[in-house]
């Protein structure tokens, strides 16, 4: 697979995490002249559900469905074809399912899609989730970097023909070095300023494009700001 070329605007993805649809659709009204995918998350889903990604669509978003499943292969492969019904352009799930939950996941979905005759979502695989350091994955019994264990994960995913990953800003350059154009590579935890929140690997949309992203995630960083228009501007003017 080649570098995805974007024009700096397709590669925002604004996180919709909104718990009712009005204010969702609200965003959508608002910035759908330059943003063109929308990611929907938990806190939306289980207010609106496919009604909402429907709504949502007729705006002419993408749709980014971000419910990270991580369960038993089977769970997961079944929750996943259902994903191919919706008209969704990319869902995730988790690396740490292991190898056998993505390799169903990626085939069923190929499967599905072809049954239904409609287009391949891509299947992201999360590697380390962007509120991590290094800190917390040791309490919870994963040692070493945060990059070490993407790169291990990244490894496992590509085994499993998941189409891409969602990493922090940190580790985009060496999943470009290891991997090259292998994956699709999707960065949250972009922040302008300080502001960090619950993030902990954190890095300006500048650095993860420079570094080799794909796409950037991006919640509070415009929906908080004083003037999110101007933000969203600052953002695609910085990777111009
Ligand atoms: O508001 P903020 O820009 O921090 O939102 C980031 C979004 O990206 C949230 O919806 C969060 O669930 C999601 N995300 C993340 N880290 C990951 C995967 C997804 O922050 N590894």
């Amino acid at each position: 697979m080649s570098k995805l070329i974007l024009k700096p605007e397709e590669r925002i993805i604004l996180a919709l995490d909104f718990p009712v649809l009005k204010e969702a659709k609200t965003w959508v009204e608002r910035l759908g002249g330059k943003v063109k995918t929308y990611k929907v998350g938990p806190i939306l889903f289980l207010n609106s559900g496919p009604r909402g990604i429907k709504d949502l669509s007729n705006y002419g978003a993408d749709i980014f469905l971000d419910l990270k499943f991580h369960d038993i292969p089977s769970t997961v492969e079944k929750a996943a074809k259902q994903v191919v019904g919706h008209g969704i352009k990319m869902f995730t799930i988790h690396a740490l399912g292991g190898f056998e939950m993505m390799r169903v996941v990626a085939e069923g979905v190929r499967t599905e899609s072809e049954r239904l005759s409609r287009p391949k979502p891509l299947v992201l695989a999360v590697t380390v989730l962007t509120s991590h350091s290094d800190e917390s994955l040791s309490e919870l019994g994963i040692e070493g970097t945060s990059k070490n264990s993407v790169l291990r994960l990244a490894e496992i995913a590509e085994r499993a023909g998941v189409d891409g990953l969602v990493c922090s800003g940190f580790e985009v350059e060496s999943l470009g070095k290891e991997f090259g154009d292998r994956f699709t590579l999707v960065v949250p935890g972009v922040r302008l300023g300080d502001k960090t929140q619950d993030q902990k690997r954190v890095t300006t949309p500048v650095e993860a494009v420079s570094r080799g992203a794909d796409y950037l995630v991006i919640g509070r960083a415009i929906t908080e700001a004083d003037n999110p228009g101007a933000a969203l501007d600052e953002i695609i003017l910085s990777i111009s």
